[in-house]
C-alpha cells in the first residue's frame, strides 16, 4: 500500500463504465482529422522559426523527422493503454494502474506541463499573429509593452533579462475569454473542428505550394550550420536540441489514442489514426520547414510570427497570402488553446476523485454542469503564465514535460505486459519490447537535447509536486487507504476520456 498502491483495472473500468456507453462511431479517417486538429498549432506557426534561428538552421527538417519518430513509438504505446483503460485522466490513470500512486501523481503533476502550460504557450503564439494582423490590416498598433513578456532568456544563457515590456495582454485575454466559455459549458463542435482543421491545413498547403516558387537555394547552404561551440547551438547537437524544442509541434496526437472507446475497430483504426495524423503532420512540417528556411534566411525567423515574416520576404507577389496566414493562425491557434484548456480539468478531476487533490477540484457547477472550479484554476494560472513568460521558455518546458510522460507510458507498457499478460487488450502495441524500448530511448534523447536550464525548471516543478504529494495527497488518497470501490463517474460535461 502507500506510495506504491495501485488501482485495479476492473476498478478503473467500473469508474467509467456508466458514463461511456459506447457509441462506436469513429473511423480511421475521423481519428486522423481529430489528431491533425489537436496537433497543428503554435509549433509549426511559431516554434519552427525560433528553433531554426536558434538551434538547427535549415536542418530543422531533420529535427522534425527525429521528433516524429519519437512520437510514433510513444503513440503506439499510448494506444495500448488507451484501448485497455479508456478512462479520464490519460497517462495519469495508466500510471495508477501499473506503477503505483507515487508515479501516477508524478505523471499527473507533469501532465500539467503538457496541458496547462501548453495552453499558455499557444496563446502567446496566437498573440504574435493577432498583433501582426491588427498592425498590418487594421492599422492598429498595439503598444509593444503590452504585447510581449516582461522578460526573456537568451539562447545559451540561464538567466532571464528584462525586455522592457509589461505583459502579453492579448495572450492573457484569450485565455480569460476561453476559460469563461468553458465555465458556462461549450461543447466541442465536431463540425467547427473540421472547418478549422481544413483551414489550418489549407493555410499550410498554400504556404508550401506558393512559397516553393520563391525559395532561394542559397538560403539552404550550409544546410547544417557549423556548431558555435555551445551544445545545441547548430551542428548535430543543434539538430537534437531543435528536435526537443519542436517536439512541441507534435503534442496533441495522444488525443487520438484516447478516443479508443468511441472507435469502431480500435485494433485497426487506432494505428491508422495515430500513424496517419503523425504521417500527415510530419510531411507537412518538413515541407513547411523547407519552404520557410528556403524563402527566408533562418536567422531572420526568430520572431513571433515567422511564417508570416517568411512569406513577406517572398515579395509583393505573395502579399495576398499574408492575411490568409494571419486568419488561419488566429483561428487555428485559438482552437488548440481551447482543447488544451478543456483537457486540464479532466486530469484535475481524476486526481481529486482519487483524493490526491482537494475535493473542490472535482466540484461541478450546479447549473452549467461543468467542472468550473478546476476550469477557473486552470484558466487563472494559464492566464498569468501566458501574460508573463516568453514562448521559447514555455515551449521547451512543455516539451520536456510531455517527453517525460511519454517515457513513463512506454515503460508502463513493458511493466504491464510482464506483470499482467492476461488482460484483454483491444489494441496491442506491435513488436514489444522493441517499440517501447525505442520509445524510451528516442524520447529520452530528445529530453537530453533540451538545455540544462529546462532540466532545472523541470526538476523544480517536480520537486514542488512531490512536496504537495507528501503534504496532502498521500494522507488523503482513497486507494492508499484501502478504499477500492469505484468512485463516482465524472459529470457528463467532462466529456469523453482525455
Ligand atoms: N502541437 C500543438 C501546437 O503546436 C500543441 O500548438
Amino acid at each position: 500500500m502507500g506510495i506504491w498502491s495501485k488501482k485495479s483495472i476492473a476498478q478503473l473500468q467500473g469508474e467509467e463504465g456508466q458514463t461511456h456507453e459506447l457509441h462506436r462511431t469513429l473511423t480511421g479517417l475521423h481519428l486522423i482529422l481529430l489528431g491533425i486538429g489537436a496537433i497543428i498549432g503554435a509549433g509549426i506557426f511559431v516554434v519552427t522559426g525560433t528553433a531554426a534561428a536558434q538551434h538547427a538552421g535549415p536542418a530543422i527538417l531533420l529535427s522534425f523527422v527525429l521528433a516524429g519518430v519519437g512520437c510514433l513509438f510513444a503513440g503506439l504505446c499510448y494506444a495500448e493503454f488507451a484501448a485497455m483503460i479508456p478512462v479520464a485522466g490519460s497517462a495519469y490513470t495508466y500510471g495508477y494502474a501499473t506503477l503505483g500512486e507515487l508515479v501516477a501523481w508524478i505523471i499527473g503533476w507533469d501532465l500539467m506541463l503538457e496541458y496547462l502550460f501548453a495552453s499558455s504557450t499557444v496563446a502567446v503564439g496566437w498573440s504574435g499573429y493577432l498583433t501582426a494582423f491588427l498592425r498590418d490590416y487594421l492599422h492598429l498598433q498595439l503598444p509593444p509593452a503590452l504585447t510581449s513578456a516582461p522578460f526573456d532568456v537568451a539562447p545559451g544563457s540561464h538567466l532571464p533579462h528584462a525586455t522592457g515590456a509589461l505583459v502579453n495582454l492579448p495572450a492573457a485575454l484569450l485565455v480569460a475569454v476561453l476559460t469563461g466559455l468553458l465555465v458556462v459549458g461549450i461543447h466541442e463542435s465536431a463540425r467547427l473542428n473540421n472547418i478549422i482543421v481544413f483551414l489550418k491545413v489549407g493555410v499550410v498547403l498554400l504556404v508550401i505550394g506558393f512559397g516553393a516558387f520563391y525559395v532561394r537555394p542559397e538560403n539552404w547552404t550550409p544546410f547544417i550550420p557549423e556548431n558555435t561551440g555551445t551544445f545545441g547551438h547548430f551542428g548535430w547537437s543543434g539538430i537534437l536540441s531543435g528536435a526537443g524544442v519542436i517536439f512541441f509541434a507534435y503534442i496533441g496526437f495522444d488525443a487520438v489514442s484516447t478516443a479508443a472507446q468511441e472507435t469502431r475497430n480500435p485494433q485497426k483504426d487506432l494505428p491508422v489514426g495515430i500513424l496517419g495524423s503523425l504521417a500527415v503532420c510530419t510531411v507537412l512540417y518538413m515541407l513547411m520547414a523547407l519552404v520557410m528556411t528556403g524563402v527566408a534566411h533562418y536567422s531572420t525567423l526568430n520572431v513571433p510570427e515567422p511564417v508570416y515574416v517568411a512569406i513577406a520576404q517572398a515579395g509583393p507577389a505573395l502579399s495576398w497570402l499574408r492575411p490568409i496566414i494571419s486568419l488561419g493562425a488566429i483561428s487555428g491557434l485559438a482552437s488548440v488553446v481551447l482543447v488544451l484548456l478543456m483537457g486540464q480539468p479532466r486530469i484535475f478531476y481524476a486526481m481529486a476523485r482519487d483524493g490526491l487533490l482537494p475535493p473542490f477540484f472535482g466540484q461541478v457547477h450546479p447549473r452549467f454542469r461543468t467542472p468550473y472550479v478546476s476550469t477557473l484554476i486552470t484558466g487563472v494560472v494559464a492566464m498569468v503564465v501566458a501574460g508573463l513568460f516568453p514562448i521559447g521558455l514555455l515551449g521547451e518546458l512543455v516539451s520536456i514535460g510531455t517527453l517525460f510522460a511519454f517515457v513513463v507510458v512506454c515503460a508502463g507498457i513493458l511493466v504491464l505486459r510482464y506483470r499482467r499478460p492476461e488482460l484483454p487488450r483491444p489494441f496491442r502495441t506491435p513488436f514489444v519490447p522493441v517499440v517501447p524500448v525505442l520509445g524510451i530511448l528516442t524520447c529520452g534523447s530528445l529530453m537530453l537535447g533540451l538545455g540544462v536550464a529546462t532540466w532545472l525548471r523541470l526538476g523544480a516543478w517536480m520537486a514542488l509536486g512531490l512536496v504537495i504529494y507528501f503534504v496532502y495527497g498521500r494522507k488523503h488518497s482513497r486507494v492508499g487507504h484501502g478504499d477500492t470501490t469505484p468512485a463516482a463517474p465524472p459529470p457528463p460535461d467532462l466529456g469523453g476520456p482525455l
